[in-house]
């Protein structure tokens, strides 16, 4: 059954007509549309996943859009309390107040602001803070933890209302909501509506450029509408009189980008991290098509080199099980097309999730506790970007004998021993 969407032919960016698409993945459910166990036999709405990259900003982006309301107004997605991130939210204060120049008591608004972590980290370090979230589910969350929320999508209205209770925000961030947002033009007039003359923007978002370096075919999803690039955020910020002045890569989410923009005319000058990162896009070939091809030719292969290795681990009678279940695992194995013959169950820590089946592949979810009971012989680790934390975590998986598969970049297999080898 298809759900509804919208195609696009002009660029989300630039608007210009000049797309040329990279790779197709066929029609799947959305990755985070988990399924209750009584309606596993339903059939699931599917939509088509084509990428496309634009020849004038190089924005790499979807060319279909599904209603952002099916997408995100009750969201599963809790954003996560890993050590990794944690520690990362708090470099984030750091950034802030650096980047923004932060004096105690200054406004900090957040886009995406999810269950309101990361902004009762900069409420603790003493400044005002308002988030706002299209998830009314996390937004309650938020609210009853202290901080102050609102359920909306970003734009010049909910900005304004901040803006007229609260004065001008001295520091705007959004973290990892940038590639899910349809209109960032919208979302950018928010942030001109609501910043203050000096303030900055801080945005995050997963780097282009690692994705390609490292074959994180599996982040590419329906939610995921935009993949950029330090070139096209530049091209963007632009459009709104927002001069990108600084970048920083972060660890996170396989490999993400910190830019700070400010209003031009504040005079602050480009650092020569900016067209570090600028030459670097130029010299790796992110503005030249020909970078997409290989990209393409490099997920046909190693989607094929994951499905035949867990295929022939399962048909040797080796018990194989998910470890975690993010969106980008479901996104895995639908397009390796691994499902229930072969994974006899995901583990993941979020309590929403257990009990639910995964879209399109529908293993079912368990608790790490079930999966430690039900011990399988490999685990497909489908959290890739923790793989640092978990492995320390699952020593004891590991000293049993136990190994991890790890996909991505290409496929390889973890045991004790090559833990203790350094790599
Ligand atoms: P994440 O990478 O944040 O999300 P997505 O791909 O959906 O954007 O999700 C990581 C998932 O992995 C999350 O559901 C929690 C789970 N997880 C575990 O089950 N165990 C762990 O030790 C860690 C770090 C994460
Ligand atoms: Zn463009």
């Amino acid at each position: 059954m298809q759900g509804s969407y919208r195609h696009d032919d002009a660029c989300r960016v630039c608007g210009k007509e000049d797309l040329a698409d990279i790779v197709s993945f066929g029609a799947l459910p959305l990755a985070n549309g988990f399924i209750a166990p009584g309606a596993r036999d339903e059939e699931e709405e599917t939509y088509p996943l084509d990428v496309a990259v634009c020849r004038n900003c190089w924005l790499v982006t979807l060319r279909q859009v599904v209603d952002p309301a099916r997408l995100f107004r009750h969201y599963v997605y809790v954003s996560s309390e890993s050590d990794q991130i944690r520690d990362h939210m708090r470099r984030i204060v750091d950034l802030g107040t650096r980047q923004a120049d932060l004096a105690p008591g200054d406004l900090v608004v957040e886009l995406g602001s999810n269950v309101g972590t990361q902004l009762g980290l900069f409420q603790e370090a003493g400044f005002r803070v308002v988030g706002v979230d299209p998830a009314a589910n996390l937004v309650e969350k938020a609210n009853e933890r202290g901080v102050e929320s609102i359920a909306d999508f970003f734009g010049p209205e909910p900005a304004s209302r901040i803006a007229e209770r609260h004065g001008r925000a001295s520091l705007v961030l959004g973290r990892q909501c940038f590639a899910h947002i349809d209109d960032v033009h919208r979302v950018l007039d928010g942030v001109e509506e609501v910043l203050a003359p000096g303030g900055a923007l801080v945005i995050e978002v997963p780097y282009l450029l690692d994705l390609l370096d490292e074959n994180q075919f599996d982040t590419i999803y329906h939610e995921h509408l935009s993949y950029f690039s330090v070139t096209t955020l530049r091209h963007l910020f632009a459009l709104h009189g927002l001069r990108l002045v600084d970048v920083e890569r972060a660890p996170v989410h396989g490999g993400s980008i910190v830019v700070t923009a400010v209003r031009e005319g504040t005079g602050r000058e480009p650092a020569p991290s900016v067209t570090g990162l600028l030459d670097l896009e130029r010299e790796s070939g992110l503005t030249d098509e020909a970078r997409y091809r290989r990209f393409a030719a490099q997920v046909e292969r190693v989607t094929g080199r994951v499905r035949d290795l867990v295929q022939e681990l399962a048909a040797q009678g080796a018990r194989v099980a998910g470890y975690g279940a993010p969106s980008k695992g479901t996104q895995l194995l639908m397009v390796c097309g691994i499902g229930e013959r072969e994974l006899e169950f995901c583990s993941d820590t979020t309590s929403l999730k257990h009990g639910k089946l995964l879209p399109g592949s529908k293993v079912p979810v368990c608790s790490p506790e079930e999966a430690r009971e039900r011990r399988p012989d490999y685990y497909l680790l489908l959290a890739w970007n923790y793989a640092e934390e978990i492995i320390r975590k699952e020593r004891a998986f590991l000293e049993q004998g136990g190994r991890f598969i790890v996909p991505i970049p290409e496929p390889r297999i973890v045991s004790a021993q090559s833990v203790k080898e350094p790599i």
